[in-house]
């Protein structure tokens, strides 16, 4: 059999000249499969910022609680300004060996402060770094996507405001056929209310993200005085974990933020198929702008609501993002887990997918053009059969007999036989 060669990635020997941060008791380093199994600086590097905010300020609590004095905690402080300066620049030389962004920072921490630098883990464990880290980001992505579903509920009201000066009905719908006629402001005040839900849900997974675990360690916390209230008020974060154990495996706030942003994206898809519609042949209501619509590489005539089919796609894979994340922390022993480590991705990828796609949808709403009234497919009078039965019973018919005599559809004439003339 011919030897394959084995696929891209990290090797050993390759990888390692270097050994890793913990490996003082390794005669070897990770072999091939292993180490391309557990690298994940190419995406947790997404962590820098908050990775750095976080061992600023548990430097600054070691300094307090008399572990670090102000001499060192002046190194430790201008090497981590220098190294985001260098990842934010492009410079910053990630280590395989060094498997993730922690010990990538603390390397080069301990390259640029020294013995300084060799301090900072005192009472720190990757597991509750890691931790905090994933909740501040999830923090900052929650802010964003709040904002974003703030502007696109904003875009939709400003158009309803539009829509209502002009006067503009359309057919309600159900079943996808003709109900009754409503102002289509009506309709985009529906679309507002779900994003006012999206928002609430947003708000209270916020609230359980904020929460610093530092001090939990690997798992039992620490035996050295952490200054703990400090370092969670520096980082803006108004409670603590209350145990170490869960603190380090916990990664409800990600499911939570996947679950309302799987809602959020339920409810986009949502208006991208009513939009999808709409703006098609037969509804003939609104034109796609130029920006918000591709053509074809085929058909001249082609207008393509891809940005609102983009979006529906998205809502499959966040929907998918959420079921990872259970199943990932599903069936774990307490406390942390490696397998902890695969729940990063799902969580990068639906904010990305959730933040994109309400500004996608904002796009659209903004650039729709109302058709003038002729081209519109017109509103069957049927619609207005529910007003008809309703006057009657204002008029004293019981509603079951007004009902009955709306039926059959079919012949508005007989159908609105004893109808106030003046409705129609
Ligand atoms: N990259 C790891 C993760 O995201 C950091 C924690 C590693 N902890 C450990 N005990 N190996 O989970």
């Amino acid at each position: 059999m011919k030897r394959r060669k084995s696929a891209p990635g990290p090797r050993r020997g390759k990888t390692s000249g270097k050994k890793a941060l913990w490996g003082a008791g390794f005669a070897s380093g990770p072999g091939e499969a292993l180490a391309r199994l557990s690298i994940s600086h190419p995406w947790d590097r997404r962590l820098a910022e908050v990775d750095l905010r976080g061992s600023l300020a548990h430097a600054r609590g070691l300094q307090r609680s008399g572990l670090l004095t102000r001499a060192a905690l002046a190194r430790i402080e201008s090497a981590l300004r220098r190294i985001a300066g260098e990842i934010e620049r492009g410079s910053f030389r990630f280590e395989d060996a060094d498997e993730d962004i922690h010990l990538n920072v603390e390397r080069r921490l301990i390259e640029l402060a020294g013995d300084a630098g060799r301090r900072i883990h005192a009472g720190r464990s990757r597991n509750d770094q890691v931790a905090l880290d994933l909740r501040l980001w999830t923090i900052a992505a929650i802010d964003r996507a709040s904002e974003a579903a703030r502007v696109l509920g904003t875009a939709l009201l400003d158009r309803a405001d539009e829509f209502l000066e002009a006067n503009v009905v359309v057919a309600a719908r159900t079943h996808l056929r003709g109900a009754q006629p409503v102002l289509l402001a009506h309709v985009f005040h529906a679309w507002v209310e779900m994003l006012l839900r999206d928002r609430g849900r947003l708000a209270d997974a916020r609230r359980r993200a904020a929460v610093s675990p530092l001090g939990s360690g690997a798992c039992a916390g620490s035996t050295l005085p952490l200054d703990r209230k400090g370092v969670a008020r520096e980082l803006g974060l108004p409670s603590l974990s209350a145990n170490s154990l869960d603190a380090v495996s916990d990664r409800d706030f990600a499911a939570e933020f996947e679950s309302a942003a799987a809602l959020a994206m339920a409810h986009l898809s949502r208006i991208a198929e009513d939009l999808i519609l709409w703006t098609g042949e037969e509804y003939r209501l609104f034109l796609l702008s130029d920006a918000t619509s591709t053509g074809s590489s085929m058909m001249p005539q082609k207008k393509n609501p891809d940005s609102l089919e983009l979006t529906r796609g998205k809502a499959g894979r966040v929907f998918g993002n959420l079921m990872a994340t259970l199943t990932v922390i599903k069936g774990l022993p307490l406390s942390y887990d490696r397998d902890l480590q695969e729940t990063q991705q799902p969580l990068f990828e639906t904010a990305d997918a959730l933040e994109l796609s309400l500004a996608a949808v904002t796009e659209v709403v903004a650039g729709l053009r109302l058709r003038p009234e002729n081209e519109r497919a017109p509103i069957e009078p049927t619609t207005l059969a529910t007003d008809v039965a309703e006057e009657l019973v204002a008029r004293g018919v019981p509603f079951r007999t007004a009902h009955e005599t709306g039926y059959p559809p079919a012949e508005p004439e007989t159908a609105m036989a004893g109808a106030p003339r003046h409705v129609m």
